[in-house]
């Protein structure tokens, strides 16, 4: 059994460290209720094929990071290394594009990517992406900047940058490949060994190599930003507008092509100081094309994942406290210990958070347990109680004096309900 542990790169989660990750989860959750957004589950098991011709054939995603097996009825299925591609075949199998063809959509879970594990990178992460499908309009790639961004606020994280810049379409992306290829074979002695191998696999990925020598090269290269059709340019100036009306502050970063090929106009990062060397805590853009190519209906879309692992680490450490126990019930006593399950199961119906002691130990040891917790209030059940049939209730504090009791029926449901209103709901 010793030799038994989890697989490189990924992590158990254990209740202590999860305190944090609910606390930001109902936060996210409820900023996205507020927007509208519907939730989405797809698999997480799909067909192979899905991610080749989704994510496209020459990313790393595909070419070496993903987790693919033959099953036993011998087809080939990839652990899904990201959730736009799901989303995308989802809608498409579902009809769900020609009746309502507009969508906003969310999802959350874990991802799988065989990259090198580091500080804020494993091979099973979780996202939780969001997606707007059927929208084109510039004003929609304004509100998904905007919903990350104040996701990222509601949590409180400081200090973030925002990056972008456009991909242009197909046509302006095409024009440019071919001048930028040129030059390429002109200049590849210039470049790293990485970068020379895309040339013919992903050329538009070296742009984003974070070799410093290849860097400097990309300097004279021909750049996709003076290859742009008049209306991928006016497109981009007004998303820049936009962002200035709405005081999102943002740095345009030319060389920003994410790792995925279904991107067309809008790119975007958002990146933290605080992070390291996996500095981007969100991803994202429009895939106007994606839908139509995975052979749905003409759909033109936008979306951002963000790495849930990394929002945890820039979460601030208030999020780690857990809530507060509201009733701590310390029960001695054959009866005693009955009559108090029964009355947990009854305080819980007021949505309030009731620790009912089971230890059995004596009642020093349990008022030390309700004492730890930093319990609100505290019931107290022994056998004499119990034959009266009453319980005591009273607030509790660290000194624990001055706290005046009062004693309930167990019958008296109207006195409990008084004595909840007044002393823990009222607060
Ligand atoms: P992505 O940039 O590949 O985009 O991933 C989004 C985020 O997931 C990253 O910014 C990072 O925070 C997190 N992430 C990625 N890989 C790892 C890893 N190995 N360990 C920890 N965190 C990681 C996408 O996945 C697109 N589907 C986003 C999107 C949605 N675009 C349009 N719609």
């Amino acid at each position: 059994m010793n030799n038994l542990k989890n697989l490189r790169g990924t992590v158990d989660l254990l209740p202590d460290q999860l305190i944090k990750w609910q606390n930001v989860e109902k936060i996210v959750l409820e900023q996205l209720a507020r927007a509208s957004i519907n939730e989405i589950r797809t698999p997480i098991l799909e067909m192979t094929e899905l991610f080749i011709r989704g994510i496209g054939e020459g990313t790393d995603v595909v070419s070496k990071e993903m987790y693919t097996f033959i099953d036993r009825g011998k087809r080939s299925c990839t652990l899904r290394p990201e959730g736009t591609a799901s989303v995308a075949r989802a809608l498409i199998q579902n009809g769900m594009l020609s009746n309502h063809p507009l969508q906003k959509l969310w999802y959350m879970g874990p991802m799988f990517r065989y990259e090198r594990p580091q500080a804020g990178r494993q091979r099973q992460f979780h996202q939780l992406g969001v997606e707007f499908i059927g929208y084109d309009s510039v004003r929609s790639d304004v509100e998904i900047i905007a919903l990350a961004w104040d996701i990222l606020g509601k949590l409180g994280i400081k200090e973030l940058n925002l990056e972008i810049n456009t991909l242009g379409d197909l046509n302006d992306r095409l024009n440019f490949q071919k001048s930028f290829l040129k030059w390429l074979e002109i200049n590849k002695n210039s470049l790293d060994l990485d970068s020379q191998n895309r040339i013919s696999k992903n050329p538009l990925r070296i742009l984003d190599s974070k070799n410093i020598q290849t860097q400097k090269a990309l300097k004279n290269a021909p750049r996709l930003f003076n290859f742009l059709s008049e209306k991928s340019h006016k497109r981009y100036s007004n998303l820049k507008r936009n962002l200035e009306v709405l005081k999102i502050p943002y740095v345009e970063n030319f060389n920003l092509v994410r790792g995925l090929d279904y991107y067309t106009h809008t790119a975007f990062e958002i990146t933290s100081g605080a992070l390291g060397s996996q500095a981007t805590v969100c991803g994202g853009g429009r895939y106007d094309d994606l839908i139509k190519q995975m052979g749905g209906p003409n759909t033109p879309a936008i979306g951002f994942a963000i790495g849930l692992e990394r929002l945890i680490l820039l979460a601030g450490k208030e999020l780690e406290i857990p809530r507060n126990t509201d009733i701590y019930i310390i029960n001695q006593g054959l009866i005693a210990e009955s009559l108090a399950i029964d009355l947990s199961r009854k305080l819980r119906n007021y949505d309030l958070l009731v620790e009912l002691d089971l230890s059995g130990a004596s009642f020093s040891k349990q008022f030390k347990k309700a004492n730890k917790l930093k319990s609100k209030s505290i019931i107290v059940i022994g056998d004499d109680e119990a034959v009266k049939g009453e319980f005591i209730i009273r607030l509790f504090d660290q000194s624990d004096k001055g706290n005046e009791e009062e004693v309930i029926s167990f019958e008296n449901d109207i006195e409990l309900e008084k004595w909840i209103n007044n002393n823990l709901l009222a607060k």
